[in-house]
């Protein structure tokens, strides 16, 4: 456990998860990539509950899931230490049964998201979510910069997925470069994608690697 701006981070488990689902799909109910996926707000609210269940789930299973002891927040990180191949048929089938009729988009987001990752060795930060009630009190800053901390001991860096202006003006501030952006199609928001490098024996850090797109997989 780290105390980060006196907000005890800690690694969450299954105990966590009905108060940790409803952070993730209250602070992503609205912006750019949320109006894009689902324009109903209603039918939104449903299928988003679905789908942070099976993210943060996925998240306990097979990656580092931390959270603050009060339960304001939560960051999904994933280790990518060589490349990952996707269980495509598996995740086409998981999508639909969480996503119904809107299980294209985000089939095509996943699968945007996928082609554009980079090899190089690094942690992946999949979601950070912060109650909407509490957000601008430097909680999400706090969360991010426990996990910085961890991946500059090991000579890590860091890659997501910025998905709107406000954001990744927190991630610049947090030492991130942004890389060439994801156009998502049919009028589709921008997304930027974002790295901060491993610190460097002359102080600096690693650049953004060159990224050759994958094929597409699903
Ligand atoms: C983005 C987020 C994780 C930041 O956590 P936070 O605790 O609110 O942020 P902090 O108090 O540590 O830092 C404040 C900065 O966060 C960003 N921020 C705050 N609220 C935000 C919101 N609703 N949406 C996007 N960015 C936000 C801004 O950059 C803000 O600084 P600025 O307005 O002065 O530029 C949080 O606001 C959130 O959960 N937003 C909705 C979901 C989201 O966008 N997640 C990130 C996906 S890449």
């Amino acid at each position: 456990m780290t105390i980060t701006n006196d907000l005890l981070v800690r690694p969450a488990t299954e105990a966590d998860a009905e108060p940790l689902i409803g952070v993730l799909a209250e602070a992503f109910h609205d912006g750019p990539v949320a109006d894009w996926l689902i324009p109903d707000p209603a039918e939104r609210r449903s299928v988003y509950y679905r789908y942070f269940k099976d993210a943060l789930y996925h998240g306990l299973a097979h990656g580092q899931v931390y959270t603050t002891s009060d339960h304001a927040a939560v960051a999904i990180w994933y280790p990518r230490l060589e490349p990952t191949p996707t269980d495509t048929r598996g995740r086409l089938e998981a999508l639909e049964h969480i996503a119904g009729a809107y299980a294209p988009k985000f089939v095509l987001l996943e699968e945007m998201f996928d082609v554009f990752h980079p090899d190089a060795p690094h942690h992946y930060l999949a979601y950070l979510a912060v109650d909407p009630t509490r957000q601008n009190q430097g909680i999400g800053a706090a969360l991010l910069a426990d996990q910085h901390r961890r991946l500059d001991q090991l000579g890590l860096p860091a890659y997501l997925e910025a998905s709107n202006m406000r954001n990744r003006r927190l991630y610049l501030r947090l030492g991130y470069h942004a890389g060439p952006t994801i156009v998502l199609p049919t009028e589709g928001p921008i997304i930027w994608r974002m790295w901060r490098g491993a610190p460097t024996t002359s102080g600096g850090r690693t650049p953004f690697p060159r990224t050759r797109p994958r094929r597409r997989s699903l």
